[in-house]
């Protein structure tokens, strides 16, 4: 840390999930692998490549196991794939899985919708994963949504985000990604929020993940910045969005949150020009602008 800010910042890139699981259009295969590789060619290290979901709920997601077998794994680079009960972890394993991400939310009413389960319910499928996962040598992130807001029920109090953080920490999680899926919360409420957490589960296993509906995205994690949180998830292109949170657009650019840090002084270990020239690409591929203020900027 210096002056209040970490010196070093390390970003989750999950445009290759997040990203492609709300697209409307079909990404075909081979633009997924080609994603991925070139993510891994501008010096991010962890990249969620994937999603081992139901392909019925989530059909942009149903090629998991081709996308994983088609990466060029590039030493030093984790590849985590989302897994939400026993069959996607037999799914992932099968395709030669190394690191998975559970998830669950603090809103009762998003698990519901989400996953067709209650929170405790959610849990209750990944806990034997995460048991077989930790005796496989398999290692463990976990993602817990709406801790700002919930498209469904509103308001979601801190201390179900609290209660929901401190489980998974307790399983086993060696990160929980702290999600604002509808991207509504501001900067205080994003600090307030870190603060409250980080009470309870040391900070260097917290990251946040901020979809950027309301434009907060950037200022929130600042805020956070500021608590002392040093991983951050992003999406090239400013790609992504929940298919289960209605209105939620898609999650902070990669190409925005390192420009901001590189200008900050915090270093990531990422070319800004190489991921700039990915996001464009990205973009293209999807027919559209990219969704990057800094891609916009240095087209
Ligand atoms: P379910 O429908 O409630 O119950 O699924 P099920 O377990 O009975 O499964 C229904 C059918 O799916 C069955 O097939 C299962 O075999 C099959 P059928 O008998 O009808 O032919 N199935 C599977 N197939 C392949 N892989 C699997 C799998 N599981 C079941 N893993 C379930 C419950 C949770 C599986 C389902 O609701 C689901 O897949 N939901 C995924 C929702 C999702 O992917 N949401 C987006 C990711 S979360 C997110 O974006 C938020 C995040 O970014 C953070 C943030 O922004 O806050 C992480
Ligand atoms: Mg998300």
């Amino acid at each position: 840390m210096s002056g209040g800010l970490p010196s070093r910042v390390r970003l989750v890139e999950v445009g290759p999930r997040d990203g492609l699981q709300n697209e409307k259009t079909e990404v075909p295969t081979a633009i997924k692998i080609e994603l991925i590789d070139r993510l891994a060619a501008t010096g991010l290290t962890r990249i969620e490549a994937t999603s081992f979901v139901s392909p019925k709920w989530v059909p942009q997601m149903a090629d998991a196991a081709e996308v994983y077998a088609g990466i060029h794994p590039r030493p030093g680079v984790r590849y985590p794939v989302l897994v939400p009960n026993e069959k996607g972890y037999q799914r992932a394993r099968r395709a030669g899985v190394k690191e998975i991400a559970v998830f669950t939310a603090a809103s009762e009413a998003f698990s519901q919708n989400n996953t067709h389960a209650s929170i405790d319910e959610s849990i209750d499928r990944f806990q034997p994963v995460m048991e077989q996962a930790l005796a496989d040598g398999v290692t463990v992130r976990g993602y817990v949504s709406t801790v700002l807001g919930c498209p469904y029920q509103g308001e979601v109090p801190l201390r179900d985000v609290l209660r929901v953080a401190q489980r998974l920490h307790e399983l086993g999680c060696y990160e929980i990604s702290l999600g604002d899926t509808i991207g509504i919360g501001t900067p205080t409420q994003a600090r307030t929020m870190l603060r409250a957490v980080a009470e309870f589960i040391p900070i260097d296993a917290l990251a946040v993940h901020f979809h950027d509906t309301y434009g907060q995205a950037l200022a929130n994690i600042l805020a956070c910045l500021e608590e002392g949180v040093t991983v951050i998830d992003s999406a090239v292109s400013g790609a992504g969005g929940c298919p289960y949170a209605p209105g939620a657009s898609g999650n902070v650019a990669s190409e925005d949150v390192v420009y901001m840090l590189h200008g900050m002084g915090i270093s990531t270990g990422i070319d800004l020009p190489k991921l700039v020239a990915t996001g464009h690409w990205l973009a293209t591929q999807l027919g559209r602008e990219t969704g990057s203020r800094v891609g916009k900027a240095l087209a």
